[in-house]
């Protein structure tokens, strides 16, 4: 089980939900079930309109992790991930802090989402 906090100027408050790791939804959806109002459009990494700031609380290393080649294109086009993020994510596993809430899928980690 993972927590996942949205935040969000959008919202009353925080909210907290349980996602199921490794059940492989995306983000967005976990979002959708629990009415979590994050904005989007294509749903298949390539608008950008879901791009979410993803950080890992509780003082854990975040999880490695594989940026689809849509993912760091849409990501870049929105100004949101720098050349070097992009490669600290290949070489390092490194993740950037923008995600797109369409193609982050949620892992066995907390996570803050700020949208
Ligand atoms: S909804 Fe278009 S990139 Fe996620």
């Amino acid at each position: 089980m993972a927590n996942v906090t949205f935040s969000s100027p959008a919202m009353k408050r925080d909210v907290t939900v349980y996602a199921t790791a490794g059940d492989c939804s995306s983000l967005l959806t976990v979002a959708q079930k629990n009415k979590i109002p994050i904005h989007f459009e294509c749903e298949n990494g390539e608008c950008g309109s879901c791009a979410v700031e993803v950080d890992v609380l509780a003082n854990q290393q975040p999880l490695g992790m594989h940026l689809t080649e849509k993912e760091k294109t849409a990501l870049k086009l929105a100004g949101k991930i720098s050349r070097e993020q992009i490669e600290q994510a290949e070489l390092n596993d490194v993740p950037p802090p923008w995600r797109l809430a369409c193609q982050y899928i949620v892992r066995d980690e907390d996570i803050l989402v700020r949208f």
